[in-house]
């Protein structure tokens, strides 16, 4: 999450999103719904789920994993933190925020309150809602020792140690607010284990008022490059170094390697779009360093992992486990294989830099489930933390809800099923980490996304460049993302042009959606409801109006969210009309593609 530079409508699940928890579901059991569930949110920094780190980790396994649900397809809304974690506090889309950079003028804690947003975001909506908020970590870039009182002063908490700018990333010299409006600095102590130590004391002094329920946010810079507060010069951080590791820590992991079975490990030809297909092969230099890199990630996880477990411990002394919620997820993925010749680092929408990890246990959550199949992100739990606490957003936001009870799962089967699409938006510039990374700002990295997942068969990524450029990649047999089907010319009538055709229809509706078309997109396309998904979509009676559609484009890169250069956009008028004749506007996608050479 860090660059070196750099809305309510009514919800098809109104009753869902707005009511309190009261028992309004007659097949809920009442001892879940009486009364509000504590929540612990523990959210890392760069976590990827894709290279399964969370797997090294034996105390979330035992503790989170084993005792509540693991969602595989969750992702980031933007990958890049103080823009995903926005997503997050606000329950929206990026391009809802535009929250897209790390620093202004495009994000950043100082723009995120001159947009208005602080106080107008989840802490408030909790505390309106009768929650004990507190907060330990990183709540996001930009804020600063400088910046954390006064007219930044972060609305909603009734206590925080919040990891304070330009010491945030130095795992060795730690600084923290304080409530009463100074800085704590910790220098040579190790940054999570004061932020384990403080969870633990706002857990005991948040169970001294038991008329409350609370809210704790843990957010741990693990396993996020270690920047060190003195390579700050002129407020733009220095090197990105490798995580670092307690000490306890150091000696582990050892033994692991990158991946080189997988394809997208340091091919020998180029792949992805933009500037990633310029990128040289590399060196065996740097392999061995990305290597030792990815080590590092792991061996920092550890002391993260150690939270976890004093967490919980905590939680069962003060005798409060079985009524609280306890998340486990990070703001945005990380790409640590070299994959597709790259630098360590974020920002891409492959599926390592958006897939994040998220885990969930507590009453009313399935025990030992895995669900491979549920699409959601960030935004979408956002808003379920503030329908699991009973609290409201006081603008229509975009999050649908993430079956993570019982009964949540039962409410959405029958409000038409699980989310199969997530939307993934960049806009800003792009940036390598570790040592042949750091200070690299890669332009031309503007793009939209979907990912889609239905059941087992329908596993495509999609992303349209400001550069014109557009990635189809099927994932049940492209699990790398290296072999792009939007290269090709194709005939109209192939099943990619179809495929095509459908998932930029898709993406037209949700790059700019709000409230409801962030949720039912396909209601939009197709408002008699007769298509809900991906695959009706693809039923040839349909091919003639989806070619006929204007096609995601951007008229040139640049850096932010400038809507003048994202024409044309979704308008009601281009929705599916059943006694229409439909004509194609060129021969599929064929004739607009730019087809770029291998
Ligand atoms: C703020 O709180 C800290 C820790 O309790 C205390 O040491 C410090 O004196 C306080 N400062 C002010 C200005 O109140
Ligand atoms: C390495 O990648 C290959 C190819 O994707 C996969 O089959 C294998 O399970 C991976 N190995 C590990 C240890 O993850
Ligand atoms: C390997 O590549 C890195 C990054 O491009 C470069 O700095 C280094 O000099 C190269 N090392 C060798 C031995 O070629
Ligand atoms: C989920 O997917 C993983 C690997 O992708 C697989 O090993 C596991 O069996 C799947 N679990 C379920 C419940 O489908
Ligand atoms: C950005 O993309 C455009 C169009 O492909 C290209 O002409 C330009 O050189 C690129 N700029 C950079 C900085 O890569
Ligand atoms: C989709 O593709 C990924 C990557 O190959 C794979 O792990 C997963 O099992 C596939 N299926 C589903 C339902 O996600
Ligand atoms: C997003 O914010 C930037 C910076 O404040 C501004 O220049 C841009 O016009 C905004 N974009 C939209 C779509 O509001």
């Amino acid at each position: 999450m860090l660059l070196a530079r750099a809305a309510a409508a009514v919800f098809a699940l109104a009753t869902l999103a707005h009511a309190s928890p009261a028992p309004s579901f007659p097949r809920a059991s009442p001892s879940a719904v009486l009364s509000k569930p504590n929540i612990v949110f523990i959210i890392v920094d760069d976590q990827d789920a894709r290279q399964n780190s969370i797997d090294t980790m034996p105390h979330l396994q035992r503790l989170l994993v084993d005792e509540g649900t693991r969602f595989n397809k969750f992702f980031a809304p933007i990958s890049v933190c103080c823009p995903s974690r926005s997503s997050f506090l606000r329950s929206q889309c990026a391009h809802n925020t535009n929250i897209t950079s790390v620093m202004p003028p495009y994000g950043g804690w100082s723009v995120f309150n001159e947009k208005g947003m602080n106080g107008h975001y989840l802490p408030t909506f909790l505390a309106n809602a009768n929650y004990d908020v507190r907060y330990v970590g990183k709540l996001m870039n930009g804020h600063s020792v400088n910046a954390f009182t006064g007219d930044f002063e972060a609305d909603g908490f009734v206590d925080h140690a919040f990891l304070l700018d330009p010491n945030t990333y130095d795992y060795w010299s730690p600084a923290f607010s304080r409530a009463n409006g100074t800085v704590e600095y910790r220098p040579g102590e190790y940054s999570t284990d004061l932020v384990a130590e403080k969870a633990i004391a706002f857990l005991a002094q948040a169970a001294e008022t038991p008329d409350k329920p609370f809210f704790l946010g843990v957010a741990p810079i693990a396993p996020h490059s270690h920047i060190s507060t003195s390579g700050h010069s002129g407020g733009l951080p220095g090197l990105f170094d490798l995580p670092r590791a307690a000490p306890r820590h150091a000696h582990l992991f050892q033994d692991v390697k990158l991946n080189s079975s997988r394809e997208s490990h340091n091919p020998d030809v180029p792949s992805g779009a933009s500037w990633v297909r310029t990128l040289d092969k590399l060196n065996s230099t740097n392999v061995e360093y990305i290597e030792e890199f990815y080590r590092a990630r792991l061996q920092a996880l550890q002391a993260v992992d150690e939270l976890v477990e004093g967490v919980i411990n905590k939680l069962e002394e003060i005798g409060k486990l079985d009524d609280t919620i306890v998340i486990y997820t990070s703001d945005n993925g990380f790409e640590a294989n070299a994959g597709h010749r790259r630098q360590p680092g974020k920002t891409l929408p492959y599926e390592e830099d958006i897939n994040v990890p998220l885990v969930v246990r507590g009453p009313g959550v399935p025990r030992g489930l895995v669900d491979n199949h549920s699409v959601y992100s960030l935004a979408d739990l956002g808003s379920t933390v503030l329908h699991l606490a009973g609290a409201q957003a006081d603008y229509d936001h975009d999050g649908s809800l993430v079956p993570l009870t019982h009964e949540l799962r039962e409410q959405v089967e029958r409000d038409g099923g699980t989310k199969g699409f997530h939307l993934a938006e960049y806009w800003v510039e792009g940036i390598g980490e570790g040592k042949y990374g750091s200070g690299i700002t890669r332009f031309n990295q503007t793009y939209r996304a979907v990912r889609v997942v239905e059941g087992d068969e329908i596993n495509y990524s999609y992303a349209v460049w400001c550069t014109g450029e557009r990635e189809i990649y099927d994932l049940n047999t492209d699990p790398d993302q290296m072999h792009n089907l939007a290269l090709a010319p194709l005939a109209p009538t192939s099943f990619t042009a179809r495929l095509h055709t459908r998932l930029d229809a898709l993406l037209l509706v949700l790059k700019s959606c709000s409230g409801n078309s962030c949720r039912n997109p396909w209601k939009v396309i197709f408002r008699d409801g007769k298509v809900q998904s991906l695959r009706t979509a693809l039923d040839e009676k349909y091919d003639a109006y989806f070619e006929a559609l204007p096609r995601v484009r951007y008229s040139e890169c640049r850096l932010g969210f400038h809507i003048k250069l994202e024409a044309p956009f979704w308008t009601e008028d281009l929705a599916y009309s059943p006694g229409k004749e439909y004509v194609p506007l060129d021969a599929g996608f064929g004739a607009s593609q730019i087809v770029l050479s291998a």
